[in-house]
């Protein structure tokens, strides 16, 4: 990725208004070029997301033996090469700064004889990889080389006869459950994931959209029991990318912060196992309307009506976390401007993404004057309705926190600096132009 430095400043503005649209969500994104290449024959793709991480994980599939084509903008054409069929990279594979692209497709080689070394940049290095080699190497992968106790660079020989295993992950976390049915793939019999709390389910619907067989049973209250039916041909299935909520979170809560604000975001992806964030806004008080709710692409899309909103504190339960876990962010700006305290539980999970975002949530806040604590694994965050802001936030190549921080400085008495925004072309390129063309004041 480029390198340069790009500090911004946000400062108080006037009503957000317009229709935007948000890229195309990066877990689809991801999984399509994925099993796009496992798969047999020609699968198009429109409304990719074309930020760095999925560009990566583009070209970790070329290095793999897929042919994979930009036909227009977000309009890609993948063709494939079988289930267990990748080739030998000649190089490493850089993942750049994604652990989702990573993760996934160390799960999708540690199916296939061959063995591919994985590495990305300085905050994927430091993000822990240990806890999916564990069940990938009882599927019969073997880790060659990993370096400093569980982190990238690793080399991976991947099996030659994989063995299809049920598998209970440690933590709710939607890349251990793929990376294992991805290596399922090419393991004969059933691979069975069982899961305590469910996580986003894209996996399996794409599975199913290629042709697998694959069965999905609740367990207890919260959880889920996914069978995948091993060696399936996959065949071709156009996929359509539907706007990523996740990105739509940062539009959405500077609306609702910013006084007089109205915009409308366009094709939203409403899969419950994602909209977590959209429910504790409207428990908050949020006015978030949904128009012409559809199908695109088997996914459930909505065109999102957000006006400003006065905001109220609330607990956020730890069973949700799953459902936004990429949102507690945004969400700590949300809850700075509301009334009240805002107790989010059970965030555990948070530590080990692109940074410690527990921490980073609350240095955040912080530095421009809210009261926070960590208790444990909790985030509580004492609003007051009003911000006075004129901190520097420290993004830690981290793209959701500029994308936070350059929201909450819309409302702020005092403008906000961020210091670098180069990383938000990880997940949402023209983000800085999008909210200007809504009336955010960036300098
Ligand atoms: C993702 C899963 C989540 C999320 C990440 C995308 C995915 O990670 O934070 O941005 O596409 O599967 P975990 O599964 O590690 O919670």
């Amino acid at each position: 990725m480029d390198q340069t430095v790009s500090p911004l400043a946000a400062r108080r503005s006037g009503p957000l208004k317009g229709r935007v649209r948000v890229p195309g969500d990066k877990s689809i994104s991801h999984r399509a070029l994925i099993l796009g290449a496992l798969t047999v024959g020609e699968t198009a793709i429109t409304g990719l997301l074309e930020g760095e991480d999925v560009i990566n994980t583009g070209r970790a599939m070329r290095a793999l033996g897929a042919k994979v084509e930009r036909a227009g903008p977000g309009a890609w054409r993948i063709n494939g090469v079988g289930v267990a069929g990748f080739a030998e990279p000649g190089a490493p594979l850089d993942f750049g700064n994604s652990g989702t692209g990573c993760r996934l497709v160390i799960g999708a080689v540690a199916g296939c004889p061959i063995t591919a070394t994985f590495d990305g940049d300085a905050s994927l290095r430091s993000r822990p990889v240990k806890r999916f080699l564990d069940p990938l190497e009882r599927m019969g992968a073997r880790a060659v080389s990993l370096t400093d106790g569980g982190r990238l660079p690793l080399t991976l020989k991947g099996a030659r006869d994989p063995i299809p295993i049920v598998y209970e992950p440690p933590a709710a976390s939607a890349q251990l459950k793929s990376a294992v049915l991805l290596a399922g793939l090419a393991a004969p019999g059933e691979t069975v994931v069982i899961e305590h709390e469910a996580t986003r389910d894209h996996t399996e619907r794409m599975l199913r959209h290629f042709g697998a067989e694959l069965t999905v049973q609740p367990n207890g209250a919260h959880g889920r029991r996914i069978a995948l039916k091993g060696q399936p041909e996959l065949v071709p299935a156009p996929v359509t990318v539907p706007a990523d909520p996740s990105s739509a979170a940062f539009p959405m809560v500077a609306a609702l912060i910013v006084p007089g604000s109205e915009i409308v975001l366009d094709g939203v992806m409403t899969n419950v196992t994602r909209t977590g964030l959209f429910k504790t806004l409207r428990e908050m008080g949020a006015e978030i309307e949904e128009l012409d709710a559809r199908l695109e692409g088997g996914e459930e899309v909505a065109d999102l009506r957000v006006r400003h909103s006065g905001l109220k504190g609330v607990e956020v339960p730890p069973e949700r976390a799953p459902f936004m876990i990429d949102e507690y962010l945004v969400l700590g700006v949300a809850a700075s401007f509301a009334e009240g305290t805002t107790r989010m539980r059970g965030l555990k999970e948070l530590r080990v993404k692109e940074s410690d975002r527990l921490a980073a949530t609350a240095a955040m806040l912080r530095v421009n004057g809210i009261d926070v604590e960590i208790e444990g694994d909790d985030l509580i965050v004492h609003g007051r309705g009003e911000v006075s802001g004129g901190g520097l936030v420290t993004t830690h190549m981290d793209h959701r926190i500029a994308m936070s921080a350059l929201v909450m400085g819309l409302a702020s008495e005092k403008p906000m600096q961020v210091d670098d925004t180069a990383f938000i072309a990880t997940s949402f390129p023209g983000f800085v132009e999008m909210m200007r063309g809504l009336g955010a004041d960036y300098a």
